[in-house]
């Protein structure tokens, strides 16, 4: 039976990931120190279904010893992240994403297959201050705009990521993908990323309905497809040392659609109010997802329609701010 071990894995994406490979037969073991997931339904029902979790905290070594080094595939996808986290505590974000990191690549053995998780976030400095194309591929300049300013230490801590993962690979012989995930989101993942937020202000019936920064765009990638070019990445022969952009260039959408489709799923028809988006939010962002494309063969498979009112849908029918709050 192959055998995944997948870090920071009762998060989000991860737990997404654990049921996936389950349900094509892995044994998956989840390192989790439980700081931003809980042990909420879902993970007890990935746990039942045969998932061993590991409770620990990778910046510490003595964690390493608890874990499988016989994984055939190891997923790096533990992090803090979010603009709460970074706001009010920039050394954690950098700290935990860095020591995690350095602590994975001096810990695995050689020829084991790593995937690194990145974002978006690291060439978004870039497309602020000017000279980066979008849909954006992988070869720009990676920009931080302001070192001393808090809310680019997650980008700087996932830079650094980047740097280590690619050198780290080479000097200790490890098969390393880096996948920037581009606006993944679906059912659990938390209450403040844009479409879980709008789905329960929708369902709460605000009205007035503020909307930040209706004009600006995204190409949202829904969880499955995130989980399913991740896959394919670490299966792919010739992935290992790239670089590669994981999101849905096919759903570019302004977030006023965004809004009249979360609306239209709650049959709520309020007074819009518009408001500016928050400081630093990049006026557009869409993956080149070529890369992708050519070394795996990646299509999305789920619209913005789909995956929009499957993760309403959950929210609505699911959500308990104190079972799944984070
Ligand atoms: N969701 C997105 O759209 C998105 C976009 C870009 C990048 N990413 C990256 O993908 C990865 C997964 O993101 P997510 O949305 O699932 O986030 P998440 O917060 O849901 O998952 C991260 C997990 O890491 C765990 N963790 C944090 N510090 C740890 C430590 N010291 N030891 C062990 N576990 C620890 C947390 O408890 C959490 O469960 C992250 O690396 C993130 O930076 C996500």
């Amino acid at each position: 039976m192959p055998e995944a071990l997948i870090l920071g894995g009762a998060g989000f994406i991860g737990l997404h990931l654990a049921r996936d490979l389950l349900e094509d037969g892995w044994r998956v073991t989840l390192v989790d120190d439980l700081s931003r997931a809980r042990v909420d339904p879902e993970l007890e029902d990935v746990v039942t279904a045969g998932a061993q979790l590991v409770q620990g905290d990778l910046t510490r070594c003595d964690t390493f010893g608890r874990l499988p080094v016989t994984a055939d595939r190891v997923y790096h996808l533990a992090a803090v992240v979010g603009v709460r986290n970074v706001e009010r505590d920039p050394y954690r974000v950098v700290r935990v994403n860095t020591l995690t990191t350095l602590n994975v690549l001096e810990w695995l053995p050689p020829k084991s297959r790593l995937f690194f998780a990145s974002t978006s976030e690291v060439y978004a400095g870039g497309v602020t201050v000017g000279g980066v194309s979008i849909p954006t591929p992988e070869r720009v300049p990676l920009t931080i705009p302001d070192i001393a300013e808090p809310r680019f230490a997650y980008a700087a801590s996932k830079l650094l990521g980047e740097a280590a993962v690619v050198h780290g690979a080479r000097a200790r012989g490890l098969e390393a993908v880096i996948g920037r995930f581009h606006n993944v989101y679906g059912p659990r993942m938390g209450a403040s990323h844009v479409v879980p937020e709008l789905s329960l202000r929708a369902l709460d019936r605000e009205d007035p309905f503020t909307v930040y920064g209706s004009d600006q765009t995204r190409a949202f990638c829904y969880v499955s497809d995130a989980v399913y070019a991740m896959r394919l990445l670490m299966e792919s022969a010739t992935a290992s040392g790239e670089v590669v952009h994981i999101g849905n260039d096919a759903d570019e959408t302004r977030i006023a659609d965004l809004v009249d489709l979360i609306l239209g799923l709650a049959d709520h028809r309020p007074t819009i109010e518009t408001a500016q988006a928050p400081s630093g939010s990049v006026e557009r962002r869409c993956p080149d997802v070529r890369r992708l494309r050519e070394l795996t063969g990646f299509e999305a498979r789920v619209p913005l329609a789909k995956g929009v009112e499957q993760t309403f849908n959950w929210y609505r029918d699911r959500w308990r701010p104190e079972r799944y709050g984070i």
